[in-house]
């Protein structure tokens, strides 16, 4: 152990009365004890409780609610019996209004903090649509008996759930239909809406698999990570926003129909007037913001980085009678071939002056800069090269789409670096009951 890790004020470990002044974009309350952070999950701002700590370290630790001694006005008894059990909700025991306000408070410290604004542009946290019922796919794992559930919080210990109340009509009769009996050691499942067709991802476990019954596509998950359809041709179809798409089992989408819709709507509408415009979508997926973006007038180029997304993301601008240039392949590297196209120079770092086509690969078409850049990075954020060359490329705005704060609180820092400014961040509530948070979050220079 470093000097700098030693535990100096090691804490008690009997329990302790504390009052939770903080709240993290983990989705936990803090406390102070001894001037050292205390995350206490399953409490509020304003609570007094009395903890147990469980987790002692030199700069923070962690603790077990025992009891609530004066509630939180927003605390609420969880909706789901499966509460504190299940790790899937971490905020079913704030009413749902708080739950926003939470989040709005979340976004802001961290576009502080992170980011570096001294008081950051954000909008109050929105409703999307229902509380409950929302989602429309979920990762199942099996316990040693077979039984399907989701993990325990920070354990790979599986709590068996019939019916999770967060799931859509849809998913959950997947769920029933799929059973406790298959074999598979996990179960990745999909339906849209109650009447869309079902899909489910089997990874077999030690022993024999049996296929599950009812009318929903069947795939099995393959080491490498590909599938193999067992029953249909495994994809699913959703409309959005009066957009149709089919998407393969495995392809990242939207949790579900309503937050699909508002995001689409509000990327949209962030990315200003863009008829006629060129708008580089990066992260596209199957193409649902590529899409809702070419409807309104733009020339759009999306680049994705999973092969059946791409596929799926040219299907799906066929299906809708829309055009759409969709590539397979790493944002890093499309934007690295763009800053040299657009320089001549070795983009930001090694200012060799290799040519557009010296590392583009075979049949890399030469790429015009973006009036407009939508990007939806995954959870670690877009780091600093790729915003880096982003802004070489100067667009008139960006619209960045994050599903972690964090992770766009430092690209946030990345993007002044290259002199462009956060103008708005509007906080969507597209996962109630859990801490996660979307927000899209519009920069111009
Ligand atoms: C959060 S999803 C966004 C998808 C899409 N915007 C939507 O709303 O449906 C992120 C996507 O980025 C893709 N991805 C992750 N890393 C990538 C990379 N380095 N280059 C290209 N695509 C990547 C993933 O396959 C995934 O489809």
């Amino acid at each position: 152990m470093s000097r700098r890790d030693r535990n100096r004020s090691p804490l008690p470990r009997d329990p302790q009365l504390v009052t939770v002044d903080g709240f993290t974009h983990g989705g936990e309350g803090v406390a102070r004890l001894q001037g050292k952070a205390v995350f206490v999950p399953g409490t509020l701002p304003g609570e007094v409780v009395r903890v147990q700590v469980e987790d002692d370290r030199a700069r923070w630790a962690r603790a077990r609610l025992l009891e609530v001694v004066e509630a939180s006005p927003d605390r609420v008894t969880p909706p789901c019996p499966y509460v504190p059990d299940c790790g899937g909700c971490d905020l079913q025991h704030a009413t749902p209004a708080a739950q926003r306000r939470l989040k709005t408070r979340v976004v802001r410290e961290q576009l502080r903090r992170l980011g570096g604004i001294d008081d950051p542009p954000v909008l109050e946290c929105r409703a999307v649509g229902p509380d409950l019922g929302y989602r429309a796919q979920a990762r199942l794992h099996a316990a040693p008996d077979g039984r399907l559930g989701f993990h325990r919080a920070g354990s790979n210990e599986v709590v068996p759930i019939d019916r999770c109340l967060v799931l859509g009509e849809g998913a959950q009769q997947v769920r029933e239909e799929i059973g406790d009996r298959t074999g598979a050691s996990e179960v990745r499942l999909r339906r849209f809406t109650p009447e869309g067709r079902g899909a489910a991802v089997l990874t077999p476990g030690p022993g024999p698999l049996e296929l599950p019954g009812g009318d929903i596509e069947v795939l099995l998950a393959q080491p490498d990570g590909s599938t193999v359809a067992m029953r249909g041709d495994g994809e699913v179809e959703v409309e959005v926003d009066g957009l149709r798409f089919r998407v393969p089992a495995l392809s990242f989408f939207q949790p579900g129909v309503p937050a699909a819709e508002s995001l689409l709507r509000e990327v949209v509408a962030a990315a200003g007037p863009i008829e006629g415009a060129l708008v580089w979508d990066l992260y596209a997926g199957v193409g649902l913001l590529s899409l809702g973006l070419a409807r309104a007038g733009a020339e759009v180029l999306a680049v994705e980085g999973d092969a059946a997304a791409v596929a799926a993301a040219r299907r799906n601008a066929e299906l809708n009678g829309l055009p759409l240039d969709a590539r397979d392949e790493a944002v890093g590297s499309l934007l690295r071939r763009a800053v040299r196209t657009s320089t001549g120079v070795g983009g930001t770092g090694d200012g060799s002056g290799a040519g557009a086509d010296a590392d583009a690969g075979a049949g890399a078409r030469p790429l015009d800069p973006p009036d407009v850049v939508v990007l939806d990075p995954p959870r670690t954020g877009a780091g600093e090269q790729v915003i880096a060359d982003l802004v070489a490329l100067q667009p008139a705005a960006i619209v960045y789409v994050a599903c972690d704060v964090a992770a766009l609180a430092r690209d946030t820092r990345h993007l002044a670096v290259g002199g462009y400014r956060l103008r708005r961040a509007a906080p969507l509530d597209l996962f109630p009951m859990t801490h996660h948070v979307e927000v899209v979050a519009t920069f111009s220079p």
